[in-house]
């Protein structure tokens, strides 16, 4: 495709010569593609960007993840090697705050083997510079890890991945394209139905105009690292706003400069992202031989593990900033904040107690 064309122009293009696309193959093009994708041509996270994340929004958020991290490696008998893998580390705030602390537990240090997964040039770049002294490594694909257990962290990682939509009619479920009407960018339906039993159980009667998310990209990255942790121990942790069942409903969202945007206007320039399914990703941990942890609110998750105490030590040491900690406090935990919007997922291998659940 010729790379003069904006990015807009090129998937104009290739629908106009193809045909409609999948909302993932637009999806996908407007998040990663090569050069032009949202994620490998800007900056976008943080205030003079498009939206900010839990470990941008206090240091507190990846400290309490760096001891639970510890905790983990302690139950699993202090390995002496052992990988620690970040799935889409932005700047590379998150690992720097667990390792900031995780590295004062002894032989925690020498026994890491940090690996981190990224699709952006600049927010790698960031990541380097932050994370250099750890000697990481940036995996293009999960097909070879060290030996030992592996432990997994992703903080809005899940949401970011390729969703494809399906719409209820009288004929079946229709796969949702992106089509052109009159030049302009539209959404419609692919015209071979998929029968309603090939859809999960607790949508497959939906009510027609409903429509059905699934992220297949999400299920195939957790199935692939769930084995390998199946095999020599470990866990994932990831964090994400979803919902904790199988549910109907769009979720598809684009977000320009902390604001909602729509989805088929700026291809490329705005933010696109969607709900994760936990309960889906659930079925996948346990295919692989995982347990699965019941889903906690990252207000529950983070109180259980002390926020509040760890924002009271904070504001001791430093009584200038006592009001800004307390604000980041409530905004990590509130029920009408991140509090309750954002869900904590955990898959792990038999035998390990991770903090932070319902017993
Ligand atoms: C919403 S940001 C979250 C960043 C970071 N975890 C945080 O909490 O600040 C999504 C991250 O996933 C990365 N990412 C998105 N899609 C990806 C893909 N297909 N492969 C690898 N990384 C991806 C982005 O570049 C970015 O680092």
């Amino acid at each position: 495709m010729n790379d003069t064309l904006t990015l807009a122009e090129q998937i104009d293009l290739q629908i106009r010569t193809g045909g409609p696309i999948s909302v993932a193959t637009y999806m996908g093009l407007c998040l990663t593609h090569p050069s032009k994708g949202y994620y490998r041509a800007g900056d976008p996270i943080g205030g003079a960007g498009d939206f900010i994340t839990a470990p941008e929004i206090s240091q507190m958020f990846g400290e309490l993840i760096g001891f639970w991290l510890v905790n983990l490696w302690q139950q699993m008998g202090e390995p002496k090697a052992f990988t620690l893998l970040e799935l889409g580390p932005g700047r590379g705030t998150l690992m720097a705050d667990i390792l900031r602390v995780a590295c004062r537990a002894p032989g925690f240090r020498d026994a890491l083997h940090l690996n981190l997964f990224e699709t952006s040039p600049n927010l790698m770049a960031e990541q380097k510079a932050r994370l250099e002294v750890y000697d990481p490594k940036w995996l293009q694909n999960f097909d070879n890890f060290e030996d030992g257990p592996v432990l997994i962290v992703a903080n809005e990682f899940f949401d970011a991945l390729p969703i494809r939509q399906f719409v209820r009619k009288e004929t079946g479920w229709h796969e949702r394209q992106v089509g052109l009407v009159d030049g302009k960018r539209t959404f419609g339906l692919s015209p071979t139905p998929i029968p309603p039993a090939a859809m999960p159980d607790p949508v497959a009667n939906a009510e027609p105009d409903t429509i059905f998310e699934v992220n297949f990209a999400a299920a195939e990255i957790l199935s692939r690292l769930g084995k390998t942790i199946a095999k020599q121990g470990g866990s994932i942790l990831a964090i994400d706003y979803g919902h904790a069942r199988t549910q109907t409903g769009e979720t598809l969202q684009g977000v320009r400069r902390h604001a909602y945007a729509a989805v088929l206007d700026a291809p490329g320039d705005t933010d696109l992202s969607a709900h994760v399914d936990f309960d889906a990703l659930a079925n996948v941990a346990r295919q692989a031989g995982l347990a699965a942890q019941p889903l906690a609110t990252q207000g529950q998750f983070l109180t259980r593990l002390g926020i509040g105490e760890r924002a009271a030590a904070l504001s001791g040491a430093n009584p200038d900033a006592a009001a800004e900690i307390r604000a980041a406090h409530d905004r990590l935990v509130g029920q009408d904040q991140m509090g309750s919007l954002f869900k904590v997922f955990c898959a792990h291998s038999p035998g390990l107690s991770p903090a932070g659940f319902a017993p």
